[in-house]
């Protein structure tokens, strides 16, 4: 595996093999790849000639009082993965690489970026479509794959490369799970043995709201308080917010006739965990929605 740390070398190892007509996968990340990581290398391992996987810890998405500093930094760890999972280049650029002296452009999607993650995390948003850009120019992939755990950001991502032309399949995988339910996230460290034992409640909050939605409730309030009642049983919890939401513009539902989704954040001491789950109504909803339309 071939580790790159220039913007510009990267540049023309992908111009070189697009010319040659080779197809280029990429994953983006953080580093401090865990499971989840591993399933969206192994996506982007099946579907391209040449994989690239970014390691770039990207300050301008993290807001002042967030955790920038202490960021597991694990490189030896992330290399030893994309080696066993045949990835061909790790771009590691250093932040001086990426925002060199005098620089001054930002990318801002707005209207999918207004509520949830946007409106806890003022900037985070505008950091993430800025980095993408530029990684999506320096790496120039065919596609690229992104984890439904994220799912604000995905769409994000979806609506800014069809804005800018920027040409880039998006491929969406699945969230991987610990075998209690908790979403994989590299964030899960910071958790304390007994938070660790508590913070599935979040996925099972998200279930409960599911399984009441397949059987038969569509006020999207009634459903919002069937999740909430789970994290209630945990005092430690402290609901950010937990939402039923159209999959594909993220506003609120009033009632839930078609596929939906069901986002939620909390605390659980210092740590902020997110999770979401896709969801579609009862069968007997959508035949009454098709028989009044
Ligand atoms: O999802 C992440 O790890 C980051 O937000 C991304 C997409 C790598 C941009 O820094």
């Amino acid at each position: 595996m071939k580790i790159i740390r220039r913007p510009e070398v990267m540049v023309a190892w992908s111009e070189n093999l697009r010319r040659q007509g080779v197809t280029i996968g990429f994953v983006p990340t953080m580093g401090a790849l865990h499971e989840g990581h591993r399933s969206l290398i192994r996506a982007g391992r099946r579907r391209s000639d040449a994989l690239v996987v970014s390691v770039f810890v990207n300050p301008t998405q993290f807001g002042p009082t967030e955790d920038f500093a202490r960021y597991p930094r694990v490189l030896d760890r992330d290399h030893a993965l994309c080696r066993t999972e045949g990835v061909d280049v790790c771009f590691e650029p250093t932040v001086e690489a990426m925002y060199p002296k005098g620089y001054q452009t930002v990318v801002m999607v707005s209207e999918i970026t207004r509520r949830w993650e946007g409106e806890r995390r003022p900037h985070h948003f505008q950091g993430v479509a800025t980095v993408v850009t530029k990684l999506f120019r320096i790496v120039q992939p065919h596609f690229a794959v992104f984890g439904q755990k994220d799912y604000q950001q995905v769409l994000l991502v979806r609506r800014l490369v069809q804005d800018l032309n920027l040409g880039v399949k998006i491929i969406i995988c699945p969230t991987v799970r610990e075998p209690d339910g908790l979403a994989m996230s590299s964030r899960n460290i910071y958790l304390s043995e007994q938070e660790r034992t508590i913070a599935p409640l979040l996925y099972k909050s998200l279930k409960a709201g599911s399984e009441a939605i397949r059987k038969g409730v569509i006020e999207a309030a009634l459903v919002q308080s069937t999740m909430a009642a789970v994290l209630k049983q945990e005092p430690r919890f402290t609901i950010e917010y937990l939402a039923v939401c159209d999959p594909l513009t993220l506003e609120p539902l009033t009632l839930v006739t078609s596929k939906a989704i069901l986002l939620g954040a909390v605390r659980l001491g210092s740590v902020r965990l997110i999770d979401n789950l896709i969801v579609s109504p009862a069968r007997n909803q959508r035949a009454k929605r098709l028989s009044s339309a």
